[in-house]
């Protein structure tokens, strides 16, 4: 099944120039990248993208984070690609995250885990309606699209 999933290069990898790296290992898994955006998330934007954890003590610390600089937010699309971004993307703590994976191989620190990816059907829908205008999306094919899928 065809999903996509929202996903957030955040401002401690924007600065130390790990876009391309990061953006790297999607292409080369065969994900398509149908939207992205440079922007600065607004205090509100923060709140909202972030509201299942507003009850949490890092709360405020993770609105602070992710609103101190610019970000790369993204549309990713491909098979079952919420739940394989995810595995890419690695565990939320860095130091628990596995070699091979982005914040096993980039990160140290949970409070600077350089990546969000949506963790549901749900969140990736709410989360690419909350940062991109349907105008935004752009489809289109693959030319090796037979070389990634069977079918
Ligand atoms: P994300 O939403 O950013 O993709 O991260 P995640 O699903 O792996 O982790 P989640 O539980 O959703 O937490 C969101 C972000 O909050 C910060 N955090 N700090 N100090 C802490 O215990 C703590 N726990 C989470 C992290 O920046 C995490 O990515
Ligand atoms: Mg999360």
């Amino acid at each position: 099944m065809i999903e996509k999933s929202f996903v957030m290069i955040k401002p401690d990898a924007v600065k130390r120039r790990l876009i391309g790296e990061v953006i790297s290992r999607f292409e080369k898994r065969g994900l398509k990248i149908v939207a992205a955006k440079m922007l600065d998330i607004s205090q509100d934007l923060a709140k909202e993208h972030y509201s299942e954890h507003k009850e949490k003590p890092f709360f405020n610390d993770l609105v602070e984070y992710i609103t101190s600089s610019a970000v790369l937010a993204m549309v990713i699309e491909g098979d079952e690609c919420i739940s394989l971004i995810r595995k890419m993307v690695g565990a939320t703590n860095p130091k628990e995250a596995d070699l091979g994976t982005i914040r096993g191989d980039f990160a140290l620190d949970t409070g600077r885990n350089i990546i969000h990816a949506s963790d549901s059907v749900q969140s990736a829908k709410r989360e690419i309606a909350l940062f991109f205008d349907k105008s935004e999306i752009c489809p289109y094919q693959m030319p090796d699209e037979h070389l990634i899928y069977e079918g």
